[in-house]
């Protein structure tokens, strides 16, 4: 069955909404494989964050990644790729649908960067990827 890598971000630790996230992911009925608090290096990020090296936003991005714990999730289940991208919403979570984790949870917080709560692979070769950076 299909895998994927979701992080609840530093922002969604930090806010106490893990439970509430996690919660919205087990009524989808995906199965939980692993989980783990990680406190990130700035290594580990610049691997999993390795296509937006040169962006605007990547700085703001590393420096709030590096901010406190994420918690990381092994996901099973099947499309679980494309299931949860869905309930995590858009990237910007002003405008994320209501109903979605970022959409219901997220705002604009006039920060450099994206507080968006939540990461999900999107792609089964980012997948792969990903849970060996985050679960090695
Ligand atoms: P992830 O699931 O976290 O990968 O989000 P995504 O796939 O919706 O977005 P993407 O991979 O394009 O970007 C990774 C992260 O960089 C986002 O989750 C945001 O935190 C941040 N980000 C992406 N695009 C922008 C942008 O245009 N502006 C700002 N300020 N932040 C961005
Ligand atoms: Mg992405």
């Amino acid at each position: 069955t299909e895998e994927t890598l979701v992080l609840v971000k530093p922002d969604g630790v930090a806010r106490g909404l893990t439970g509430a996230i996690l919660a919205r992911i087990e009524a989808k009925g995906y199965a939980l494989v692993d989980i783990r608090l990680v406190e990130p290096d700035r290594d580990l990020l610049a691997a999993h964050y390795a296509e937006h090296e040169g962006k605007p936003f990547y700085e703001p991005l590393l420096e709030f990644m590096l901010s406190g714990p994420s918690v990381a999730i092994r996901l099973a289940g099947n499309r679980v790729i494309e299931g949860f991208r869905s309930l995590a919403g858009t990237t910007d979570p002003t405008t994320a649908a209501p109903g979605t984790i970022r959409g219901d949870f997220g705002r604009d917080w006039g920060l450099k960067v994206q507080q968006n709560l939540v990461h999900g692979s999107d792609s089964l070769e980012s997948a792969a990827r990903e849970l060996g950076i985050w679960f090695s």
